[in-house]
């Protein structure tokens, strides 16, 4: 059978992915349930729909959150640093029709079940306008994102006030006047309660352990662009170098009433925020400690406290996960991933992921370099290294980082490295930008 490949999903990984295969002339379907390109980065206030929040704006700068191939200069030079959701969502879509790339996306369409027939054959069933409908395909490359499937918290006893996941949160009016506790130590917790206590009659924010609040700039320039001057020392050394760097700026958190840090710089997945140790001081923000029970309106905190809420928001992160696959196949929602250059399988040689790390920074320049090394492979023009089953292994046995065992730690890169580990995969004329003409269809 002549090659023939689907990609789940037409976010930012999944758009990168069509126009790299695209351009080494393969014959390509997407498949998405939402109605155009931008994944998670299309604000929708339908709760089936995992978006951005009304507010957010991209944690990190724009000079590296852009593709190589149409950067913020080829879509709009007036962009800010830290571009808003809606001006990410017009990048997305301007690339893909910078690209010609909306023709080969079938949008309202979901992948329900993928079953691997053989090395040169998938069954990929959809659902489309209502109707089921099953294709073939050599090749599946899985672009479906890893922020869209809520992770509950379970808790001793039973809340009776509003209880909701930062999945379903989209903007602050619905709480004004209340009383809220946002539960959560990552971007979306503070962000949330930043934006609560703005409306909110109090809004607290409970940790579990102590995090650093990385400024979204030093020294007047956006922080990951520091971050980025020392990209070239050793993971360690840049992390003691960020840890104490992080420390003269702001202080220990117990001058904010937070719990104290216990982790190095890139333990926990860092939380970017400009605002919370501002609404903190400002009286804002309260922090609590991690939860111990729940009682009707009453919360009890681990440090002998307790306080009544009308609603809880918990901003406790998401879930791994591959509906469409059975979970005897594929299931990484525990972790560990063991997937070569966070893409190649060991075993299965034409299912390939692409998007699916979580970099100390932004997702798709990574995507990017990893639809372009996919690219290669499908033509042969990169080959599998032979010692795969070890290298699969290496990705658990050696990660950039040694972060602590909790659920969201398992497919953590640098943002550098790993950049640097796709690179030494592609030629040295890996940019395609020049073959197009940009400014035409740049809109
Ligand atoms: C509130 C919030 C803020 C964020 N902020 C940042 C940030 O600042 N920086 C950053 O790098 N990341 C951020 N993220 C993470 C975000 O997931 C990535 O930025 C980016 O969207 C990843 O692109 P993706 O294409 O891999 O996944 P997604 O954007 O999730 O796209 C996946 C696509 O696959 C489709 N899909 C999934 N399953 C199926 C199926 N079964 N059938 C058909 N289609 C399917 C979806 O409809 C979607 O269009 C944020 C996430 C959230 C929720
Ligand atoms: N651009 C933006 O402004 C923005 C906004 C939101 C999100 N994002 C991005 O979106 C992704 C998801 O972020 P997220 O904040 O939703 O999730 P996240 O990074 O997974 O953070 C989840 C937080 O909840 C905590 N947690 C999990 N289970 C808990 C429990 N049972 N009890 C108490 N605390 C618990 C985690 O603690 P541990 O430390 O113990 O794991 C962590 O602090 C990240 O990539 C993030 O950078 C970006």
């Amino acid at each position: 059978m002549k090659s023939r490949i689907c990609i789940i999903g037409a976010g930012p990984s999944g758009i990168t992915t069509l126009k790299n295969l695209k351009d080494k002339n393969l014959e390509v379907v997407v498949y998405d349930r939402n109605q155009d390109v931008g994944g998670n980065w299309i604000f929708s206030e339908d709760i089936s729909h995992s978006s951005v929040f009304e507010t957010t704006h991209i944690i990190s700068s724009k000079t590296l959150s852009q593709y190589e191939d149409f950067t913020f200069d080829d879509f709009d030079r007036t962009v800010a640093d830290y571009p808003s959701h809606d001006e990410l969502r017009g990048y997305f879509q301007a690339y893909a029709k910078h690209f010609d790339i909306y023709p080969y996306i079938e949008f309202g369409t979901t992948v329900k079940y993928c079953k691997r027939v053989n090395d040169r054959k998938w069954e990929i069933t959809i659902l489309q306008k209502g109707k089921e409908r099953k294709e073939e395909f050599t090749d599946l490359v899985v672009c479906n994102g890893h922020h869209s499937v809520p992770r509950i918290p379970k808790y001793i006893g039973e809340f009776t006030g509003e209880f909701l996941h930062s999945h379903v949160y989209k903007k602050a009016a619905p709480f004004a006047n209340k009383k809220v506790l946002v539960i959560g130590g990552g971007n979306s917790a503070c962000d949330v309660a930043v934006e609560t206590s703005r409306v909110s009659e109090k809004t607290a924010i409970s940790w579990r352990r102590g995090y650093r609040i990385i400024p979204k700039f030093f020294f007047g320039l956006p922080s990951d662009i520091i971050g980025a001057r020392s990209a070239w020392l050793p993971v360690k050394i840049r992390s003691w170098f960020n840890d104490k760097l992080l420390g003269i700026m702001l202080g220990k958190n117990k001058l904010y009433g937070l719990p104290e840090v216990k982790t190095k710089f890139g333990e926990t997945h860092p939380t970017i925020n400009d605002e919370l140790l501002y609404k903190i001081r400002h009286g804002k923000v309260h922090p609590k400690v991690d939860i111990e029970k729940l009682d009707g309106k009453t919360v009890y905190f681990k440090d002998g406290t307790k306080e009544d809420y009308d609603v809880i928001i918990a901003c406790t992160g998401y879930v791994l996960k591959h509906s469409f696959f059975d979970s005897s196949f594929i299931d990484y929602s525990n972790g560990p991933v063991p997937l070569y250059l966070k893409m190649f399988h060991e075993e299965f040689h034409n299912l390939f992921f692409v998007g699916m790390f979580q970099p100390l920074g932004c997702i798709w320049p990574g995507s990017e370099l990893q639809s372009k090394v996919l690219a290669n492979y499908l033509t042969g023009d990169w080959k599998m290294p032979s010692n795969i089953k070890k290298l699969c292994l290496r990705e658990i046995t050696h990660p950039h980082y040694k972060q602590i065992n909790t659920p969201r730690h398992t497919i953590t890169v640098d943002y550098h490295k790993f950049r640097r580990s796709l690179l030494k995969q592609l030629p040295k004329n890996w940019i395609s930008k020049t073959s197009n003409n940009i400014s035409k269809n740049a809109s």
